[in-house]
C-alpha cells in the first residue's frame, strides 16, 4: 500500500527483501547492525538510522574507503518524553551525544545527515506525547539543518490501534484514534513547512496496524472444578496470545456447534487455561459465559508481538490461515510446525 518496511535487524531486512520490498523502501533501525550489513544497506539506498558512536565509526570508515560515494544516514535521537524510564536507544540530546555524532558525520566531505528519527514507547500512548515529540524533533531539525531542510522527519511508532470495547475499558485514560494522533502531529509540521515541499513525515506504527488482524482459535478439550475454581482446558497457551505478559484479558468469543450443544458445559466464571505445565498459563481469567467440550474459543486483537514471540515451549507452533473477506476464501499461509521443525537446528 506504499508503506516502507521498517526493520530492526538484518534478519528483518532479509525478510523485507525476500517479500519483494526494494532496498530504497526499507528503513533500517535498531541497536545492532553489523558493519557489513550497515554498509550494504547504505550502499543499496536504504534509510539507515544510526544509534550509537560505534555506528558512526563504521560510516566514517566506509566514507573514507569510498571517497567517490555519496553517503546519507539518519540519526535516532533520545530525548525525554516519559519520565518513568530512561530509554536506551539513540543519541542522547541533553548529554551532547547527538551533537558529537552530527559533527563527526558532517566533517566527512561525502556524508550527509538527511533526517532525524525518534521512537519512544510510553505506556499512556497519549496524543500529548506525540505533540511533544513532534515539537522536539522540529526544534532539533531547526538547530541542525538551519537553512537546509532534512529529507525526512521520523517520529517512530507506539500508537494505540483499533480494539474492541471490552479491551479498551481495561486501559486507563483515553484511546486516541488515527485522526486524533494526526491532529497532534500534522498541524505543527504544516505550519513549519507550509505547502507540499517539506520533509517527508515518516511514522512507524507496529501495534496500531496489526493488532486487530489476527485471531487465535483453540478448541476446548477439558473441563474441571477444583474447589472454588472452574477450569476449561484449550489446545492453546498463554504463550500464543499474550507472550509479552500483558495483564489484560484480550476479547474472547466462544463458538459452539449445534452438535455439541448437549455436551458437558460449565457456566462462568471459568478460567480458560493452556496446555503447558505452568500455573500461570491462563489465556483468559473469569470468562463469564457458558463453555463446553468441543467449543472453539477465539481470542481477538492479538496481531502484534505474538507470532514471533511464541517460544517452542511444550508444543510446536500452530498453522496460520488467512481469510480474504472479499473473495470469502481461506488460505494456509504458515504450515503447522512439527517436532522435527523444532529439533532441526539441534545436533542430536
Ligand atoms: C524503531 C521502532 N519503530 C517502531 C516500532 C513499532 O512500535 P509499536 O508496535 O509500539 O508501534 C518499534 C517497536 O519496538 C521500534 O523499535
Amino acid at each position: 500500500m506504499g508503506g516502507y518496511a521498517e526493520v530492526v535487524s538484518q534478519m528483518e531486512y532479509d525478510l523485507a527483501i525476500s517479500i519483494g520490498v526494494p532496498p530504497t523502501r526499507i528503513i533500517f533501525n535498531g541497536p545492532l547492525k553489523h558493519p557489513e550489513d550497515l554498509e550494504k544497506a547504505i550502499l543499496a539506498g536504504s534509510t539507515v538510522n544510526l544509534e550509537s558512536l560505534e555506528e558512526v565509526e563504521i560510516v566514517e570508515a566506509l566514507a573514507q574507503r569510498l571517497p567517490e560515494q555519496n553517503i546519507a544516514v539518519g540519526l535516532r535521537c533520545n530525548f525525554e518524553i516519559d519520565t518513568s524510564r530512561i530509554s536506551r536507544f539513540g543519541f542522547d540530546v541533553a548529554g551532547g551525544e547527538l551533537d558529537r555524532a552530527f559533527q563527526r558525520l558532517t566533517e566527512l566531505s561525502n556524508c550527509d545527515v538527511d533526517g532525524l528519527h525518534c521512537h519512544i514507547s510510553t505506556s499512556a500512548r497519549s496524543t500529548d506525547s506525540y505533540a511533544r515529540r513532534t515539537q522536539k524533533i522540529i526544534e532539533l531539525t531547526d538547530y541542525y539543518f538551519k537553512d537546509k531542510q532534512p529529507r525526512f522527519i521520523d517520529i517512530g511508532g507506539g500508537f494505540y490501534g483499533k480494539m474492541t470495547d471490552d479491551l479498551k475499558s481495561q486501559f486507563d485514560g483515553c484511546i486516541p484514534n488515527y485522526q486524533e494522533y494526526a491532529a497532534a502531529v500534522a498541524p505543527q509540521l504544516q505550519s513549519k513547512y507550509p505547502g507540499n515541499s517539506g520533509p517527508e513525515l515518516i511514522i512507524e506504527p507496529g501495534v496500531a496496524i496489526v493488532s486487530d488482524v489476527l485471531n487465535f482459535v483453540a478448541k476446548v478439550v477439558g473441563l474441571k472444578k477444583v474447589r472454588s475454581r472452574q477450569i476449561a482446558l484449550v489446545v492453546g497457551s498463554v504463550h500464543n496470545v499474550k507472550p509479552t505478559g500483558t495483564d489484560k484479558n484480550l476479547s474472547l468469543r466462544v463458538y459452539r456447534d449445534e452438535e455439541n450443544s448437549a455436551q458437558r458445559k460449565l457456566a462462568g466464571p471459568v478460567d480458560i487455561v493452556g496446555y503447558t505445565c505452568m500455573e500461570h498459563d491462563c489465556l483468559y481469567k473469569d470468562y463469564s459465559g457458558e463453555i463446553g467440550i468441543g467449543d472453539y474459543t477465539v481470542v481477538e486483537n492479538m496481531g502484534a508481538y505474538t507470532v514471533v514471540f511464541k517460544p517452542p515451549f511444550i508444543r510446536p507452533n500452530p498453522p496460520i490461515i488467512s481469510y480474504d473477506s472479499i473473495q470469502d476464501e481461506y488460505k494456509l499461509i504458515r504450515r503447522r510446525e512439527t517436532s522435527q521443525n523444532v529439533f532441526s537446528t539441534y545436533i542430536l
